[in-house]
């Protein structure tokens, strides 16, 4: 049976770069508190009129697709994971099959917040596995600035929340001991509403009133310690029940790469399982938390840095519930995938290997 190889990935994030400073001038916050009770010092909005979801979806799946040596012709899918697209319907990934020029191919959108990658992903290795398809591209994009209020009232979620992408190009392989070895995916319906963003919505008949903009519950809601108590627990959760399917401990992880959510999560995690910091990858300081494109992007950087070495097993791990306008119910979603990463030389490869 074909196992899925990562055999590259890119990444894009906009050129607009907002220090903790820069909010500073419009919020009561100050750069100490958000780097204390977050480790984020600047992030990055987008360029209106310049970068789109699926623009930034593009552009990363370019880098990955370039350091992949794979011609865009190849790509027999696309499976596009976001909380923030271009339009309500349709998804992103028809925009970014558009503009990348590949005519029917089935595009998939997911939205599983946070862990719209791992999901992504899962989806990705089961085409793969049974032989469906050979090339998928996988992409992680978000563009969340526009839907946090930058002012008192949204400070709870601005000074966290980030745009970016991230871009994986999938291939089979059958070569032995490569490939993804196993992804695990969760829901919990019952805590939809511990973070979301529920106007407009289809379940009242008026998706937009004034009062809903006066009273800012268009802004997205997040009880902010319940997710984090959350993520502390779940997180590990899920990161042991890969371990123990492939019959693999903590210390055969090589590398971490957490979702970027919070460094202090990242931290509990790492503390958890005894981790040097050498097996654990942040870079959420630079990009605060870019929800879906989160794992792509820390991966495409950390590939760049040299943290990837060739046969590293690499654990990524993720959390989250929905947050965007009105998609109906939510869910905190958990994921994690196991993989070992065989790079070579080259910008050529990535493989996760089971
Ligand atoms: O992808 C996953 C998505 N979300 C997450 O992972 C978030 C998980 N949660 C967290 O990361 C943390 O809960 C936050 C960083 C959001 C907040 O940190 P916290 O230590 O849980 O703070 P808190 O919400 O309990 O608020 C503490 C205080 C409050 O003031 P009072 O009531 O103690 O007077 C807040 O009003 O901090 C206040 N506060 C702020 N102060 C300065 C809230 N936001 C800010 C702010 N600047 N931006």
């Amino acid at each position: 049976m074909p196992s899925t190889l990562i055999k590259a990935v890119g990444h894009y994030v906009p050129e607009n770069v907002v220090t903790n400073n820069d909010l500073v001038q419009h919020m009561d916050t100050t750069d100490e508190w958000i780097t204390q009770r977050t480790g984020i010092k600047e992030r990055r909005f987008f360029t209106e009129g310049k970068d789109t979801v699926s623009s930034m979806g593009a552009n990363a799946a370019r880098m990955a697709l370039e350091r992949a040596g794979v011609n865009a012709s190849e790509i027999e899918m696309i499976v596009f994971a976001t909380l923030s697209p271009d339009y309500n319907f349709p998804g992103s990934g028809v925009l970014l099959q558009r503009e990348l020029g590949l005519p029917g191919i089935p595009c998939i959108d997911v939205r599983a917040q946070c862990s719209g990658f791992i999901y992504g992903l899962s989806i990705a290795d089961q085409y793969i596995k049974t032989g469906a398809y050979k090339t998928i591209l996988l992409v992680g994009s978000e563009i969340q600035s526009n839907v946090m209020e930058i002012s008192d009232r949204g400070r709870g979620m601005a000074v966290i929340f980030g745009d970016g992408a991230g871009a994986a190009v999938l291939q089979a392989t059958t070569e032995e001991g490569r490939g993804v070895l196993s992804t695990h995916i969760h829901a919990d319906g019952v805590y939809a509403e511990k973070l979301t963003v529920q106007h407009p919505g289809s379940n009242r008949k008026a998706r937009v009133t004034k009062e809903m903009i006066e009273d800012g519950s268009m802004l997205p809601y997040m009880d902010g310690p319940f997710v984090f108590k959350n993520a502390v627990v779940r997180f590990p959760e899920v990161i042991n029940e890969a371990l123990t399917h492939n019959n693999l401990t903590k210390d055969d992880i090589d590398l971490l790469i957490p979702h970027q959510a919070n460094l202090r999560i990242s931290q509990a995690v790492q503390e958890k399982f005894g981790l040097s910091d050498d097996k654990v990858f942040n870079n959420i300081q630079k990009y605060g938390n870019t929800t879906a494109a989160s794992i792509p992007l820390a991966l495409s950087e950390a590939w760049q840095e040299g943290r990837v070495k060739p046969g590293n097993l690499i654990c990524s791990g993720s959390f989250w519930s929905r947050i965007y306008v009105g998609f109906g119910t939510g869910a905190l979603v958990v994921g994690a995938t196991l993989a070992v990463f065989d790079t070579n030389y080259t910008l050529e490869s990535f493989s996760v290997t089971s």
